[in-house]
């Protein structure tokens, strides 16, 4: 039996990705009333006996997937900390949302005719015959659940971060994964440029905190009805110029004109160099209001530069939009560390009251890229995280004694390491210098009889003998010692 493959065709009604599992697929011939025939596609559902499982072979991880490993766990750990902390400051509210959502809500709010939901969006008919997503994106199922909970009625305006796992089926190469993380805020319920200022700057002081030094890449796409004079301005002059661009950007011109602006194709680039500009179809209002964000981003010392063509390739966007950048990054990168802006018809698009609301998505992976090429450079410091002091045992008594010892050290405040796996004390030793102890603390069978352990100086050699009772006061003095 040759295992059954998923295939990801294309359903031709739905315009939606669907993944059809292809062995179980049977045709029914039904002969309607008028004797037409009909050719119906009933699929069957997959189910576990379904699946030829090798016993032979390691299950390999999907293309475009990671994992998230133990050594890079002082990244992981840093960012998460980092996002809370700053969180915290501005008052921000942890949100968490289903992975899987109705595939009809990205639809409604990212657009068709974008990339995420044409070509990248997991959709498949979940076991009930629905047509479920895995989400793409968080600000989709944010904005679901404030309608859901009715946050309208909250004071605003509401302020909730997210971080998770997101899908998207990319091509993938370095930084783009099929499944990646991103740290998000959105910002519900207040249209005033302070808020935009405000969450731009929460993104750009969370890469400042890592010790990532950004541009804001920002651009204004106005209200829709500005946007959508622009665009007919957009599409007559891509027109005049369609035999100069790619073939993608030619089918664009009717699809999703402002995705042309995104090529980076170097005929489609300079035919955009020379296209009317969006800030020039902006009203009064949008325009003061773009300019009333960069007087706050001036006042907060946050680094911008002003990007004409930047347009997003979400639909869901009004007014201001940006991208986040390193400061080394090239002209025409597209390695943003992050992205977002401002989104004010969403809430009303979703169902609920209208509803001013902005916010920003950073990718995680990309972040750890830039990090440790930082780190690699010698322009950041990793810190040391390993604990300073390590535990050691010899024999069975002590063995026995060790973790109640380690918890009641724990219980203080005060981490030891320890390795349970190892017997000899030369290796435990080995092991408190390979990572850099200053101290450790060895309990034998003759210790654990006279309620005593050794403090033993790792650079010295110099052993002490310590009642276990004053362990945590010896200790203390230690640390305060080392900490100097
Ligand atoms: P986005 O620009 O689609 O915006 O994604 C934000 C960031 O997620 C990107 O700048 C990038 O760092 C990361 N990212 C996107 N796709 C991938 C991928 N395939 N692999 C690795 N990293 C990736 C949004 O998602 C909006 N929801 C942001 C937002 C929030 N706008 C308003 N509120």
């Amino acid at each position: 039996m040759t295992p059954k493959k998923k295939t990801i065709t294309k359903a031709k009604s739905s315009r939606t990705q669907k993944i059809v599992p292809k062995k179980t697929t049977k045709k029914v011939v039904k002969k309607t009333t008028a004797k037409k025939v009909v050719v119906k596609t009933e699929s069957k559902e997959i189910t576990a006996s379904d699946i030829r499982v090798s016993k032979i072979k390691t299950p390999s991880l999907l293309r475009g997937m990671k994992d998230v490993l133990p050594k890079d766990q002082y990244f992981w750990k840093k960012m998460y900390h980092a996002a809370e902390d700053v969180c915290d400051a501005y008052g921000y509210g942890y949100i968490e949302t289903p992975v899987l959502e109705d595939a009809s809500l990205f639809i409604r709010s990212i657009g068709r005719g974008t990339d995420v939901v044409d070509k990248e969006m997991y959709v498949f008919e979940d076991k009930d015959g629905s047509k479920v997503a895995m989400r793409p994106e968080f600000t989709a199922g944010i904005a679901r659940s404030f309608v859901g909970h009715g946050m309208t009625s909250l004071p605003q305006p509401v302020k909730v971060w997210c971080w998770g796992q997101l899908f998207r089926h990319d091509r993938p190469q370095a930084g783009r994964y099929r499944q990646f993380h991103q740290f998000g805020c959105e910002n519900f319920g207040v249209h005033d440029p302070a808020i935009d200022a405000e969450t731009i700057g929460v993104a750009y002081n969370f890469l400042l905190d890592l010790g990532i030094n950004t541009n804001i890449h920002i651009n204004s796409i106005g209200t829709l009805e500005d946007r959508q004079n622009y665009i007919v301005e957009l599409v007559g002059y891509l027109r005049t110029k369609r035999s100069y661009l790619c073939e993608k950007c030619r089918k664009r011109i009717s699809k999703n004109p402002l995705r042309v602006l995104d090529c980076k194709g170097e005929s489609c680039k300079a035919v955009i160099e020379e296209a009317p500009q969006i800030i020039d179809w902006l009203s009064e209002k949008s325009k003061n209001y773009f300019v009333k964000v960069l007087e706050y981003l001036d006042e907060m010392e946050v680094p911008y530069v002003l990007k004409p063509t930047l347009v997003r390739g979400l639909d869901y966007y009004t007014e201001t939009v940006y991208e986040i950048y390193t400061e080394e990054s090239e002209e025409g990168a597209q390695d943003a560390l992050g992205g977002g802006g401002r989104y004010d018809m969403l809430i009303e698009e979703l169902g609920g009251q209208p509803t001013p609301a902005c916010g920003f998505g950073i990718g995680l992976e990309r972040v750890i890229m830039v990090w440790r090429k930082l780190i690699e450079e010698g322009k950041i410091e990793q810190e040391e995280v390993l604990p300073k002091i390590f535990f050691a045992q010899l024999g069975e008594q002590a063995r026995m004694k060790t973790l109640r010892i380690i918890e009641n050290l724990r219980q203080e405040g005060i981490i030891v390491g320890h390795n349970l796996g190892k017997t000899v004390l030369k290796v435990q030793l080995e092991l408190a210098d390979k990572q850099k102890c200053a101290y450790c603390l060895i309990l034998g069978q003759k210790e654990v009889q006279d309620k005593t352990i050794i403090i033993r100086d790792m650079e010295s050699g110099i052993q002490e003998i310590v009642d276990q009772k004053k362990l945590k006061t010896e200790l203390d003095k230690k640390i305060k010692k080392m900490a100097v």
